[in-house]
């Protein structure tokens, strides 16, 4: 009898014990996970809102520091192979006033027979031309000179190891194009 009155004494307990752990932690109803989630939810949200005003300034930072410019790139019709002798040169002139020399070195057909370089003398900036009858480009300036392929072989710039900036061209159906930015090349009249 006495043994049945100590085990409804340890049920009684265990049962109030379980109807207290699932009570409300508090007179609000509120559980004290859930309560922890609201007091944490605006320190996070703050946090978030900062990272991502701090990244979408060092963006904007970013963007106006080094600028990206889109440059468009196109086949530029410059001549018809027929019609550009061996020996003879023309020129481009970009909207900014850049001169490019287009040269005719050989007359096997291909691409390679041609070079385009810009005129320009990388020393101090002179006009250089092309001198067919000693097979190079000279600047008068400071007698520099520059063989076909625009490399330097007399003069200051030689001295600086300064070659004529190169641009790429191609043939297509006879005809001879240069590949350039469109902001860049447009042709010489
Ligand atoms: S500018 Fe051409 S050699 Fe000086």
């Amino acid at each position: 009898m006495l043994e049945a009155d100590l085990l409804e004494a340890d049920m009684e307990r265990e049962a109030d014990n379980v109807v207290h752990e699932a009570k409300p932690a508090d007179s609000s109803g509120m559980t004290e996970r859930r309560r922890t989630f609201l007091e944490r939810w605006p320190s996070a949200l703050m946090g978030f809102g900062l990272v991502a005003g701090y990244g979408m300034f060092a963006s904007f930072i970013g963007q106006f520091l080094f600028p990206s410019r889109k440059k468009q790139h196109a086949s530029q019709y410059v001549a018809d192979l027929q019609s550009f002798a061996h020996g003879q040169s023309m020129t481009y002139v970009s909207p900014a006033g850049e001169r490019v020399v287009v040269t005719r070195v050989a007359e096997t057909g291909a691409v390679e027979d041609f070079i385009a370089l810009s005129s320009v003398c990388p020393h101090l900036g002179c006009q250089v031309h092309w001198e067919s009858q000693n097979n190079r480009f000279f600047c008068p300036c400071h007698n520099g000179a520059f063989d076909p392929e625009g490399n330097p072989i007399a003069g200051p710039p030689q001295e600086a190891n300064q070659a004529l900036p190169r641009y790429q061209l191609h043939v297509e159906n006879g005809l001879l194009f240069i590949d350039a930015s469109t902001e860049r090349l447009v042709k010489l009249a």
